[in-house]
């Protein structure tokens, strides 16, 4: 199954272009890193791939449905940006089973494609019974994706899944796509910031001004667009070049101080 894209140009408003000429094709079993700073138009991108919105001119397949049929809007999965502020169920689990309930699920198939989801995210039983209003913010993103996975879509496009997410659930949401994609699940990341993701995706994609500035390897992009390291990730370089011994797969604030501690003799966590 793919998700085709074809020449999509979009504007909110009159002679304000917010996407100009966009083409890419999602695969199966492929995950695109699509970056771009704030403003860029990921999300506005995202929105046409399940049909929210529809372009001036081009075109969005879905396995050969127009991205706004029924059964295209089925087949590709949407984490969106802000998803936690849409928990609205007495519990977690309720949350977790509202689409596939949508989709006709009940009794026990229900209850067991709601813990398969929640297993696979990472999500623990014991908080499938409580109110999503006392998950930490990474579970709560977590719980929204188990949801989205749920369904069981094909495809799933995922905007800003790590932002907010503290170390734990980072690791669990990079499980849980490399889980998807071994399953042969196609799946787009979007990020404002390559930190996390740069080595998960097959192939990235930068968009700039509204265009797809960069469509490549993950390994040329970050040597193409030097700017785009993460200011950890570059301070750990600067730090190892200069003989410094830290492992070199650090991106995140909290692994680096637990690091730079544990070489200063003043113990961390590593
Ligand atoms: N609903 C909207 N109405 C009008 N303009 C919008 C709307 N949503 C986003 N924009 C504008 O479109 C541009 C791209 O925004 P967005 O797609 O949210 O970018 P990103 O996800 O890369 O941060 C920005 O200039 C933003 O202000
Ligand atoms: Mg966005």
């Amino acid at each position: 199954m793919s998700v085709q894209v074809k020449n999509i140009s979009f504007a909110y408003a009159k002679n304000k272009p917010v996407l100009s000429d966009i083409s890419f094709t999602l695969e199966s079993g492929e995950i695109i890193g699509l970056m771009g700073e704030i403003g860029s138009g990921k999300s506005t991108l995202i929105r046409h791939l399940n049909g929210l919105l529809s372009p001036d001119s081009g075109f969005v397949l879905v396995d050969d449905f127009p991205s706004s049929d029924k059964k295209a809007r089925k087949l590709v999965g949407i984490l969106f940006q802000h998803a936690s502020r849409q928990l609205f169920e007495q519990t977690v689990f309720d949350d977790i089973a509202f689409g596939p309930k949508n989709y006709g699920e009940k009794g026990h198939t229900l209850k067991k494609t709601v813990y398969e989801a929640a297993d696979l995210v990472g999500l623990g039983q014991e908080l499938l019974e409580l109110s999503p209003h006392r998950l930490s913010g990474g579970e709560k993103k977590l719980a929204c994706f188990a949801g989205v996975v749920a369904c069981s879509p094909d495809d799933m496009i995922l905007d800003e899944p790590f932002s907010g997410l503290d170390s734990i659930s980072r690791n669990k949401m990079v499980n849980a796509l490399e889980t998807l994609k071994r399953k042969g699940c196609g799946i787009l990341i979007a990020s404002h910031h390559s930190d996390t993701f740069v080595n998960l995706v097959d192939r990235m994609l930068f968009l700039e001004n509204g265009s797809i500035a960069y469509d490549g390897s993950p390994d040329s992009f970050v040597e193409k667009y030097p700017l785009q390291s993460p200011s950890i990730s570059a301070l750990m370089s600067l730090l190892q070049n200069r003989g410094v011994d830290l492992p070199s797969d650090i991106s995140e604030v909290e692994e680096a101080f637990n690091a730079i501690l544990s070489v200063c003799g003043k113990g961390g966590t590593r």
